[in-house]
């Protein structure tokens, strides 16, 4: 029970891998909010977590790329629990579109959500965690921030890229205060996210790893648990590859 008495948020909670590290928080002691955009998914989440487990947990309508709703959000999660100890920053949109398709409105929702959204919530948290003296932030990169977009936009690799130098900005300023940031970079998971994927380029991604497979949402999901977990609180600032070996640097 690595995270007994402990307080998580998890934005995008409502599914996918949000819903997976959730569910692993949720298993292993912790209380969970679940925040998402999409209401009816995360009351799922919460359906389905006091189902399996004894935890604490209720559901947040959360837009990430509204400030007023971040905050209501952080501050409904203290009076209920009264404290904050992991931030999982997981809500997120992606999409396969060519560079010149990709218009005005499409850059700016995508780094709204991705990347500013990030942002605003780990802003949120801080001075709580900073008050605490402890705390974890957990970032969803991706390998596209690093490679650029193989199979996804542009604008989805670029806000990525954002997030991994958000992540190590963080790590140092919140370092002195006990709190660690990190993020992962994944290749493609098995989620709605790729859902519209053509087969060839599923096929694709998972010849390129050595691995021959595409990862499920529990190749990424017990690695976030360990990043969230006492076990990691000497790892900061790190970007932690889950590609199946597509790229090792
Ligand atoms: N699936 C992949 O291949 C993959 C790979 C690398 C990184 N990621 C990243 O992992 C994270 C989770 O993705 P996933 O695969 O679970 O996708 P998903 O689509 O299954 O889940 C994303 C969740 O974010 C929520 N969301 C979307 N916009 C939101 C908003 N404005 N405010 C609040 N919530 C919002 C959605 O409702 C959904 O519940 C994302 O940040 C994604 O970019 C995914």
């Amino acid at each position: 029970m690595r995270f007994k008495e402990k307080v998580a948020v998890v934005t995008g909670g409502g599914q996918g891998i949000g819903k997976a590290v959730a569910r692993g928080l949720a298993s292993e002691g912790a209380s969970v909010v679940i925040s998402d955009i999409n209401m009816t998914a995360a009351n799922k989440t919460v359906e389905g977590i006091k189902k399996s487990y004894q935890a604490k947990t209720f559901a947040v309508e959360t837009d990430v790329k509204k400030k007023e709703a971040i905050h209501n959000l952080v501050a409904l999660a203290e009076k209920e629990f009264g404290r904050i100890d992991i931030l999982f920053n997981s809500a997120g949109i992606c999409k396969r579109i060519d560079i010149e398709d990709i218009s005005e409105e499409e850059w700016d929702d995508m780094i709204d959500i991705n990347l500013r959204g990030v942002f605003l919530c780990s802003q949120a948290v801080m001075p709580i965690m900073k008050r605490q003296s402890e705390g974890r932030i957990l970032n969803m990169a991706s390998l596209a921030g690093k490679v650029g977009g193989i199979a996804v936009g542009a604008h989805y690799s670029a806000s990525k890229a954002g997030v991994i130098c958000l992540t190590k900005s963080f790590a140092r300023a919140l370092g002195p205060y006990g709190i660690t940031v990190n993020a992962l970079a994944p290749g493609p998971v098995e989620t709605a996210m790729i859902d519209d994927w053509p087969a060839e380029v599923r096929a694709d991604m998972a010849k390129q790893s050595p691995l021959g497979r595409i990862a499920k949402t529990e190749d990424v999901a017990e690695p976030a648990l360990f990043l969230l977990s006492d076990g990691a609180k000497h790892i900061t600032g790190e970007i932690l590859d889950i590609n199946g070996g597509i790229l090792m640097d």
